[in-house]
């Protein structure tokens, strides 16, 4: 990876000489989503492997017919017309049953595509993002071990396995760690020469439409220089202004300004942990992030004779702060809202062949209630409970289902009921890009609203959503939404000429 100074500089140099140069496309966030459609727009085109056998029969037959077009270039409702599986995205169902034609049914098929590079088909684009190439798969535990299996990881054209094996490692029951994940994504990011397109170490603060009339006479010059321009000289056409800082590796703060035709909003929804909103949740011992836990242990200001540590929530980060405690024989109190029984708890869905580990925390969570002592030593689960104010004493109060309260002395508290996406920096919040534009964007219950085929805002045009924020919540699915854009964008640059 290049060092912090060279990605700055180049992001400068990119600025200076150019001024105020107007991309065809800015992609914020550089996670899979981004990664995979940065690799779309590079040029790298896919098509159906002739001699390949799709094991679904009529889509081997759409296949079938048009061999010589790019899977881009074609009608994706077509194709992904009857698909089934467990995305409600159609071309997410598309592209991954393209990639991994029999997963499902436990097989390794090889996927049907070909890749060919295509360098003219190219669309000069930018990915910013604020970690190195990989997005939250930085931020995630690196021995989290992932819930999909390691397979579903990849990202086209360059199989996981493959990579672990060059790696000489291997994987867990099917599953690989994140710190494997992570470090695939950056190699990816080398292997398909996609770096220079990535600044990373890059935060957007700002995306806002702006005239291009009030910006074009800045750009005059430029327009007769630049060979990637489009003709933007159109009455009333608008564009996309986006601001923001480079951290540079002294610690500042570098502020940037771009224009952009299109922009992608690719920023996944790890960066705002939930808050309770309850009393004392500010306090310096109640954290949000499962980080803090392992921190807490390394410095040791927390051992096995501390007071207990308290665990708010009851989803697999929750679980894993669980693990982690119990694997370090440090005591815990575990307060969540659900029963033990609610089939919407995550526990309850997967399978336990599968996932061991989840399943013993779910035994705990089941047997280990503060009124009886059961097999599992230094762990209380108190299902249905909720909390009510953190107290500057470490003494925390807890509220059950019948309105009875009590209070534990605790050594630390670690909240981890989910997060948010933060959209900041897009005016209102972005809330008025949602499918249900009153209430904030949440990649579960609300969703950015996008044309299932071109993952194009239907409130804004020219602006664009993937992965989570898009509804798309697993990466094998999430790679769907870039082939959408990728091909919505392919025809705009086509009918747009440079
Ligand atoms: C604990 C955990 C376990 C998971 N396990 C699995 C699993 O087993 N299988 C699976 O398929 N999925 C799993 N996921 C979900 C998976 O992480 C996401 O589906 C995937 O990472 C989404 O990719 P993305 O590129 O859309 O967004 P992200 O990977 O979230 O990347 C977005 C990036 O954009 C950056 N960003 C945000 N705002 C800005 C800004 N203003 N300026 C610059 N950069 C910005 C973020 O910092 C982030 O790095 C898990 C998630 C978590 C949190
Ligand atoms: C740019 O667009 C304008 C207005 O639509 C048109 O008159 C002009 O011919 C276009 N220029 C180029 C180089 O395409
Ligand atoms: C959202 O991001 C902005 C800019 O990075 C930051 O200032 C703000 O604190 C974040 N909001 C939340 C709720 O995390
Ligand atoms: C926490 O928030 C309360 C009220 O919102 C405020 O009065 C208090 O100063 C804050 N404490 C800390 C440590 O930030
Ligand atoms: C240890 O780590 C925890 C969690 O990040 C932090 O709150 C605490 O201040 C640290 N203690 C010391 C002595 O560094």
């Amino acid at each position: 990876m290049l060092s912090d100074r060279k990605m700055y500089s180049i992001l400068n140099r990119h600025q200076k000489k150019s001024g105020f140069k107007l991309l065809p496309v800015v992609i914020i966030g550089n996670g899979p989503s981004g990664i995979c459609l940065s690799y779309l727009l590079s040029g790298y085109t896919p098509y159906f492997k002739r001699e390949s056998l799709h094991p679904h029969p009529i889509l081997q037959k759409k296949l079938e017919e048009a061999p010589d077009v790019s899977i881009l270039d074609q009608d994706l409702e077509y194709l992904s017309e009857g698909l089934e599986g467990r995305s409600h995205s159609p071309v997410s169902l598309l592209f991954d049953t393209l990639l991994r034609p029999d997963t499902d049914f436990g097989g390794t098929a090889e996927s049907v595509l070909t890749w060919w590079h295509e360098t003219d088909r190219a669309i000069p684009h930018l990915v910013l993002g604020r970690n190195p190439p990989g997005g939250a798969w930085h931020s995630i535990e690196g021995s989290m071990v992932t819930l999909s299996r390691g397979e579903w990881m990849g990202l086209p054209d360059l199989q996981f396995k493959d990579w672990l094996r060059q790696k000489k490692r291997g994987l867990r029951n099917n599953r690989a760690t994140a710190e494997d994940i992570a470090q695939y994504y950056q190699h990816y990011v080398m292997k398909k020469g996609l770096q220079k397109n990535f600044r990373c170490g890059t935060v957007v603060t700002s995306v806002r439409k702006v005239s291009a009339e009030g910006i074009s006479n800045h750009m005059q010059e430029d327009l007769q220089k630049s060979d990637s321009l489009w003709n933007f000289t159109e009455e009333g056409m608008e564009v996309f202004q986006v601001d923001g800082f480079v951290k540079t590796v002294q610690g500042d703060k570098e502020p940037f300004s771009i224009y952009a035709e299109n922009v992608v909003l690719a920023t996944g929804t790890y960066d705002s942990p939930t808050w309770l909103g309850v009393k004392g949740e500010n306090l310096s011992y109640v954290h949000h992030q499962l980080s803090a836990l392992e921190e807490a242990v390394k410095n040791n200001s927390i051992g096995i004779t501390s007071d207990p540590v308290l665990i708010v929530g009851a989803g697999l980060t929750a679980a894993d702060a669980i693990l982690f405690a119990h694997h370090c024989n440090i005591p815990v109190i575990h307060v969540f809202r659900r029963r033990v029984s609610d089939p919407g708890l995550i526990f309850n869905q997967l399978p336990k062949m599968m996932y061991p580990e989840y399943h013993k925390v779910h035994q705990m969570m089941k047997e280990q209630s503060a009124a009886c002592a059961g097999p599992y030593e230094c762990y209380i689960s108190l299902p249905e409970h909720r909390v009510l104010s953190f107290g500057k004493d470490k003494k925390c109060i807890f509220q059950d289902k019948n309105g009875y309260q009590k209070a534990y002395k605790i050594s630390m508290a670690l909240v981890l009921t989910g997060s948010n996406p933060n959209l900041s920096f897009l005016p209102n919040n972005g809330i008025y890009l949602a499918m249900d534009s009153d209430q904030p964007v949440n990649p579960k219950r609300n969703p950015i609203d996008v044309d299932p085929f071109t993952y194009e805002c239907t409130q804004e045009k020219g602006l664009y959503a993937l992965g989570p924020l898009a509804g798309d919540n697993f990466v094998r699915f999430v790679q769907g939404g870039a082939l959408a854009a990728a091909s919505s964008l392919l025809k705009k640059a086509n009918k747009n000429p440079p």
